[in-house]
């Protein structure tokens, strides 16, 4: 296709992608099928890949990120992102409606009511109709520019279909993972054996600050809008605003109502207050709010919030109920987590049957006996938390709780490490949840992905004494596995049921263990299971050390100069390698022909030669690791240090100022992005 018929196309595509994202995830339209959808959105990345220069900062192909922002830009936001007073009684309320009749001096004033969701605020940034930027509130005065993680919300449009909007405004809103999402999230964690997250508020901002925007789409976050600010905006109401909104295409709850009064409110409020427990988000309180926009400019501001609105916070729910007993849950990695069994009890919308306990101090911080009556509180968390004792309700006899020192489930000696709340099972071999956690996680999608080996059938293999490790998956016969029966505790069913692996089973395994040999260095590295050794650092370890030679000989001072590698992770690294037992268990996977180091890529260009390459900083096109692959592809080759056999450095955004004195001093010639992309551009 010649340039001028690609850029025609880029453009086109992109808004038909976009029409219809907003179609499904708006307005829960289906206008084309997941297959038409899926043509049209490759052809644009094929398109996009052949004609980078085209690509629109709208594109839909943000949608699943990719970009790496190493540090967030500080903006100062156009208008100052004030928080709202809070009131947690209606008599609170009563003196806020006073107050504004009072300073306005009219006899009655309506409100444009909404629930107050509990998220992040995002302020969100349009210039002709396009999301240019965004931005957290930060301080209120200024805030973190995370674009690029916020262009991965899929209810949010990348560029405004209807014609009517003005040159530039701001939207704000609510960035949140619902309900369901959340639980998604962290029953993937629970199977890959990482620990829960707590709550899901905590979480969305956790998410909206983290590097990897690829991450961050995975995790499909949600937003609604409820307030639109900017100049010519040509409204006289909030509602009016709101009503903008909806028709530009922007999320916007349905929950808001106008209120004429006091009384109005009174009933919108007595109306959510149990309602609200049946949206996909969680919620705190309501937000309450002038609706004359004239009338809110009269009204002004105070320092930190709004005179003409105030947030009313529900109670969170609370209740009493018995605690039944302790029981302790060993994870993948051999963390204990304590947990309160409690007679079941009507909370929030939900029967609550258990509490996590967290740790040990939890534990002892509550001073928690045997038979207590303990208040349970389920405010943003999606687990309860346990919030006191009720020690008038205690027997005089009530034993306290002593935390376990064995394994409750192999019998090993726990261990605490010094500074860590956390206790530990260190039989990582043996302890059959580990020893299942690490098989269940070493098959796992991100690690080896062997999709045809499930939680229950590895349960079944080692029952049936097949497998006791990872290594043993890749000397199993078929004949081993056809007609293998054996008895596994179904989810489904809350049961124990019996299997058997029917021969199309059996040769599935057999052919899904021998295509993951193919599996990358870094995902075998992943897939090992070491502590604190996620993806990104499993990844990063992999390009540095090349091989696990390297990697098993580092110091935990050479390891500690990787990428996002602190102590924590280097001392995690020398403890797994220092233990005999996993080195035969690398030695057998290696034996059995799995990668245990990079493999050079050769389908680019020798366009730089074999020459010795530094790369440092941020790069405008290129992730952080996508530019290391680049240099590969290219002929080049990366080395980690500066010195005198150096070539280049390749400096991106925020080099470091050492490397940068090193260079000079070793009057290494140092090239930007620009006069790299030309230098492998022209070969
Ligand atoms: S309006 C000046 N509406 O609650 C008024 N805020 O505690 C701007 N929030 O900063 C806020 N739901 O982050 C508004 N329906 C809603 C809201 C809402 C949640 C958040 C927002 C605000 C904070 C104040």
């Amino acid at each position: 296709m010649n340039p001028e018929n690609a850029k025609r196309r880029i453009e086109e595509l992109s808004d038909k992608v976009n029409y219809y994202n907003e179609q499904y995830y708006i307005y829960d339209k289906s206008e084309i099928s997941d297959y038409e959808f899926d043509q049209l959105l490759k052809e644009l990345n094929n398109l996009e890949k052949e004609f980078p220069q085209y690509k629109l900062p709208h594109s839909p192909s943000s949608r699943v990120g990719g970009d790496i922002t190493k540090k967030f830009p500080v903006v100062k936001h156009e208008y100052p992102m004030l928080s709202l007073a809070n009131t947690y009684t209606f008599e609170e309320l009563e003196e806020f409606d006073k107050r504004v009749k009072k300073d306005l001096g009219l006899e009655q004033v309506d409100y444009f009511c909404e629930l107050k969701f509990d998220g992040v605020a995002i302020s969100v940034i349009y210039e002709n109709g396009i999301l240019t930027s965004a931005v957290t509130r930060g301080d209120g005065v200024q805030g973190d520019e995370i674009t690029a993680n916020v262009k991965t919300i899929k209810s949010l449009p990348l560029k405004i279909q209807n014609a009517d909007y003005p040159k530039k405004f701001e939207v704000r809103g609510e960035v949140f993972f619902t309900k369901s999402e959340f639980e998604k999230l962290n029953k993937s964690r629970e199977d890959q054996g990482e620990d829960l997250y707590a709550n899901p508020r905590n979480t969305a901002s956790g998410t909206l600050k983290m590097q990897d925007s690829s991450i961050v789409a995975s995790r499909n976050l949600q937003c609604y809008l409820y307030y639109l600010l900017g100049e010519d905006l040509n409204i006289e109401k909030h509602e009016e605003g709101i009503k903008k909104l909806e028709k530009w295409g922007f999320n916007v709850s349905d929950s808001y109502r106008l209120c004429n009064g006091i009384e109005a409110i009174r009933n919108y409020i007595n109306e959510w207050e149990h309602k609200r427990f049946e949206l996909p988000v969680e919620t705190d309180g309501i937000v309450i709010k002038v609706n004359s926009i004239k009338l809110q400019n009269k009204l002004g501001t105070t320092a930190k919030s709004p005179r003409w609105a105030i947030a009313y916070k529900y109670k969170a729910e609370s209740a009493l109920t018995e605690l039944l007993k302790v029981t302790y849950q060993v994870g993948r990695t051999g963390a204990i987590t304590p947990v309160a069994n409690l007679n079941p009890v009507l909370l929030a919308g939900t029967t609550v049957k258990r509490a996590s306990l967290h740790n040990a101090n939890e534990i002892e911080r509550l001073d928690l006996h045997e038979g207590d009556f303990v208040h349970v509180e389920k405010g943003g968390e999606i687990i309860p938390k346990i919030t006191g004792v009720d020690k008038s309700k205690r027997s005089k006899t009530a034993k306290k709780i002593n935390y376990i020192s064995k394994c409750p489930e192999c019998g090993t000696g726990l261990i605490r490490n010094e500074g860590e709340a956390q206790h530990y099972c260190p039989n990582d071999i043996y302890c059959p949840p580990q020893k299942r956690g690490r098989i269940e996680h070493f098959v796992s999608k991100n690690a080896m992905d062997i999709d045809s080996l499930g939680s229950e059938t590895i349960t079944g293999l080692i029952d049936k004494e097949l497998i006791n490790d990872i290594a043993d998956l890749y000397y199993l016969k078929y004949e081993d596995l056809e007609n293998l029966e054996f008895e596994a505790y179904s989810e489904k069913k809350g049961e124990v049921i019996k299997r058997r692996l029917l021969a199309k089973s059996a040769r599935n395994l057999i052919n899904g263990i021998e295509a993951s040999k193919k599996q990358p260095f870094e995902r075998v590295l992943f897939g090992l299971g070491i502590r604190f050794v996620g993806q990104t650092v499993a990844e990063n370890l992999s390009n540095h050390f090349q091989n696990i030679e390297r990697l098993s000989n580092a110091s935990t001072e050479e390891l500690i100069e990787v990428q996002d590698i602190g102590t924590r992770i280097a001392e995690s690294l020398r403890a797994f390698f220092n233990d005999k037992m996993h080195l035969d268990l690398v030695e057998r996977l290696k034996k059995a022909g799995l990668n245990f180091e990079i493999k050079e890529d050769n389908t680019g260009s020798n366009a730089l030669n074999g020459a010795k390459i530094v790369v440092s900083g941020v790069f405008e096109n290129f992730s952080r690791d996508g530019i290391k692959k680049s240099v590969k592809v290219n002929g080049g080759k990366l080395v980690s240090s500066i010195s005198s056999q150096t070539d280049f450095v390749l400096a991106g955004e925020n080099m470091g100022p050492a490397k940068l004195k090193k260079a000079e001093d070793l009057g290494i010639k140092i090239i930007n992005e620009e006069e790299y992309l030309k230098m492998i551009e022209e070969k």
